[in-house]
């Protein structure tokens, strides 16, 4: 430790210098890398966001994908450089107190809490929009009031429900982590084909049916979040703040820097080349959507791709996309719940979190942990629409981000000739990148969504100090 205090900083044991015991072996390489990157990122973004994006944005949603991808390119880029100075657990939280001091690796941890949660949830409410879809289509009706939150205008509800489905997949899934089930590499590449298969069949279904009247206009909200009559917040960045959501999920990558053969290559190339495939791809999917039907018909669905499909009369290729989809989306859900396990035991360990939360059971499982974290995402994803789940997601993760984005800069200065097995090429550029695109994003997010977030991490200072006292008796 370094400083006291607030401020105190952990101390960076460089891989090389660790003992050959806390060595994990050096199996993977690029082509791996790159599977677990896009099976981590493609889920529910590309799949059910895209109505969001297309509703706040238009059919210039596809610039919106193309902003939001350049920006998490670069913020990848900070996380390959970070990821393989400081290859421990703990992802953005770790190198926040290693390089900024407690009190803000407190606050990107406390953030991080908010945004793995929330993914969790969003993914749920995805799932559950292609799940419904799917069953209705097998002729299995579920009580409309059982497949949703409830609906919320201008403050009043006026629809009631509880989104069941969403509440069972994070059951099940929570339920096979508490069971020691690791996602298994193969089953995520075979995972990750079935997810892009599906993604092409999209494509090459709906491409054909590309009229430029649809395109018309290209940008009905204009390009900066402003208010529209509906009380909306629109416009191409608006639609890139909860696009965004589409793209992260590449700091799994981050988190396998100690097993990468060859990290300097192959972590820039699995990074970088996944979060490549995923901007081409999503960009190929957003113009066959918006180019196949006016975006307004499916932009309020749950389940947009599958709705496009239905309306072309494609009925085989739509339920083909909703079973894809229904298998293949659980794997981003446990992916996430992992993370979450992973970020509260780092946080217990160094004392700030109770320490007791981090207990794990025989197998190795932080099962109260897993336990607690799939309650809370219960409540979220029962109960509230996707958007505002994904844009508090959102939130959370844009801190983390700067926060790696300034580390990446903070120790360009403080430590330049510290072994970096990658070097991010043209630092500064790519973190001003990240930092300055992240805050723009952040501030393109719906303003209540701000407000919440604020609120969030009020209440986390306040019990960081608070508890603070407790954690010195200690
Ligand atoms: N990028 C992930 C998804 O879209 C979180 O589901």
């Amino acid at each position: 430790m370094s400083d006291s205090g607030i401020f105190r900083r952990k101390a960076i044991v460089p891989s090389s210098q660790m003992a050959s015991e806390h060595q994990l072996a050096r199996t993977l390489s690029w082509p791996h890398l790159v599977a677990l990157g896009v099976g981590a990122i493609v889920g529910t973004g590309i799949l059910t966001l895209i109505g969001v994006g297309a509703d706040r944005a238009g059919p210039a949603v596809i610039l919106s994908f193309a902003i939001a991808g350049a920006i998490c390119a670069c913020a990848a880029l900070a996380y390959a450089e970070m990821s393989t100075m400081m290859p421990v657990s703990g992802s953005a939280y770790t190198y926040s107190y290693a390089v900024l001091g407690e009190v803000i690796a407190w606050v990107v941890g406390w953030s991080l809490l908010a945004e793995y949660t929330l993914v969790v949830a969003t993914v749920a409410v995805g799932w559950s929009g292609y799940a419904v879809g799917f069953l209705s289509g097998l002729g299995i009706a579920l009580p409309d009031a059982l497949t949703h939150g409830p609906t919320m205008v201008d403050g009043a509800v006026t629809n009631w429900g509880i989104n069941v489905p969403a509440l069972f997949i994070v059951a099940v899934v929570a339920g096979l982590l508490t069971l020691g089930t690791k996602e298994s590499a193969t089953l995520n590449a075979i995972l990750v084909v079935v997810k892009l298969i599906a993604l092409a069949v999209f494509v090459a279904v709906a491409l054909p049916y590309f009229d430029t009247a649809n395109m018309k206009p290209f940008s009905p909200y204009g390009f900066a979040k402003h208010l529209s009559d509906g009380g909306v917040e629109r416009g191409v960045m608006a639609a890139a703040a909860i696009i965004f959501f589409a793209f992260y999920g590449f700091d799994a990558i981050s988190t396998a820097a100690e097993e990468a053969k060859n990290p300097g290559r192959d972590l820039s190339i699995g990074i970088v080349g996944s979060m490549l495939a995923c901007v081409v791809i999503y960009m190929l999917v957003a113009v066959a959507a918006v180019g196949a039907i006016g975006y307004a018909r499916f932009a309020d669905s749950p389940e947009p791709l599958a709705l496009i499909l239905r309306e072309l009369g494609q009925g085989g290729a739509a339920a083909f996309l909703a079973a894809s989809a229904i298998i293949a989306l659980p794997t981003v859900i446990l992916a996430f719940l992992y993370g979450q396990s992973r970020i509260f035991f780092v946080m217990a360990r160094d004392r700030l979190l109770p320490e007791g939360l981090a207990k794990v059971s025989r197998r190795g499982v932080p099962v109260r942990i897993t336990m607690f974290t799939a309650a809370v995402v219960m409540l979220f994803a029962g109960f509230l629409p996707i958007d505002a789940i994904a844009a508090l997601a959102n939130a959370g993760t844009l801190t983390a981000f700067v926060a790696v984005a300034v580390c990446m800069l903070v120790m360009r200065r403080r430590a330049p000739d510290m072994h970096r097995p990658f070097r991010t090429p043209a630092a500064w550029v790519v973190g001003a990148g990240a930092v300055l695109g992240c805050l723009y994003l952040f501030i393109s997010l719906p303003s209540t969504t701000q407000l919440w977030f604020l609120g969030w991490n009020v209440v986390g200072l306040a019990i960081y100090f608070l508890t603070m006292g407790a954690r010195k008796a200690n």
